[in-house]
């Protein structure tokens, strides 16, 4: 199942998140991948593993596992890029290509909105200030930089067919627990009621919750057998209307990865 850009292209619904994936699995896990019939992949500078992703890739291609038009490439502008240091675009995006051995990316991100002082639109400015401290506009809250997102969305993205993509859409589950003390999601009663009544995990329920509304969703998992799970929601079931509008009710108002509080600071604040 692939959702259909604007551009022209095509983006399949389930990818396989590269984040936290040990460099030594990668290898092995993006070959499996690619057999068990994974074509999407989210891969980031700051993910510290695209040299390794960039050597599987390269093995699938040369053993002809896979050809390059047939899989789509996420990457994301390094770390100095969540803020507004554009002057490196290009020299990132190339050093990524070299790391993952490719000639292209299908699909090239600014990995992390931080409002860092304006310097005028399309401009760039450093994020640090003269003493070298994050240079942040603090009064650009992300809650209204979300709000003026939303009012983006209702003045007609969604009719242009500019889509959207799930990262952690597992909540990030027991990784998030650990590295951030978040309560998982697949943990919630309902969820686990749902899973139950469709004989899923509650992984799947929320996987399928995703891409039943058309976002494409990926899950990172370094486990042969949940690489399987994960992909089976694509086509064994159907969540009905009803469960769909249930799932929406849920928001439990908090945030899984709170990156920012290892840099110190709580930029959701
Ligand atoms: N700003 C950004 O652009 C951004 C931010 C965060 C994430 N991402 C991307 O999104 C990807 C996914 O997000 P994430 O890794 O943070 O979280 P996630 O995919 O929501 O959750 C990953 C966690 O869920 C576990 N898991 C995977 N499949 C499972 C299943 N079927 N049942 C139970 N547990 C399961 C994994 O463990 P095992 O590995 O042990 O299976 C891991 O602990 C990342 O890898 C990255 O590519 C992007």
């Amino acid at each position: 199942m692939a959702i259909s850009l604007n551009s022209g292209f095509e983006m399949p619904l389930m990818g396989l998140g590269l984040w936290r994936m040990e460099k030594d699995q990668i290898g092995p896990l993006i070959i499996t991948a690619i057999k068990l019939g994974y074509r999407h992949f989210d891969c980031a500078a700051h993910y510290k593993n695209e040299v390794e992703v960039g050597k599987a890739l390269a093995e699938a291609f040369r053993s002809g596992l896979v050809k390059r038009e047939d899989v789509f490439i996420t990457s994301k502008a390094s770390l100095q890029l969540w803020n507004s240091d554009h002057g490196h675009v290009v020299g990132a995006c190339r050093d990524s290509l070299k790391k993952l051995q490719l000639e292209y990316l299908d699909l090239y991100l600014i990995h992390f909105p931080i409002a860092s002082t304006h310097t005028g639109v399309g401009t760039t400015g450093s994020v640090l200030d003269e003493d070298r401290m994050l240079d942040m506009d603090t009064t650009i809250s992300l809650e209204s930089t979300w709000h003026d997102m939303e009012k983006l969305v209702s003045l007609g993205l969604e009719a242009r067919n500019i889509c959207a993509t799930a990262h952690t859409p597992l909540g990030g589950s027991v990784a998030n627990t650990k590295d951030f003390g978040s309560i998982s999601c697949l943990d919630d009663p309902i969820l686990k009621g749902l899973a139950k009544k469709y004989e899923k995990s509650a992984a799947q329920i929320v996987l399928r919750w995703g891409i039943q509304r058309n976002i494409a969703v990926i899950p990172k998992t370094s486990k042969v057998e949940r690489l399987k799970e994960n992909l089976q929601v694509l086509d064994d079931f159907k969540l009905s209307k009803e469960d769909m509008d249930l799932i929406k009710t849920m928001d439990r108002k908090y945030r899984t990865n709170p990156a920012s509080k290892s840099w110190g600071l709580d930029v959701y604040a």
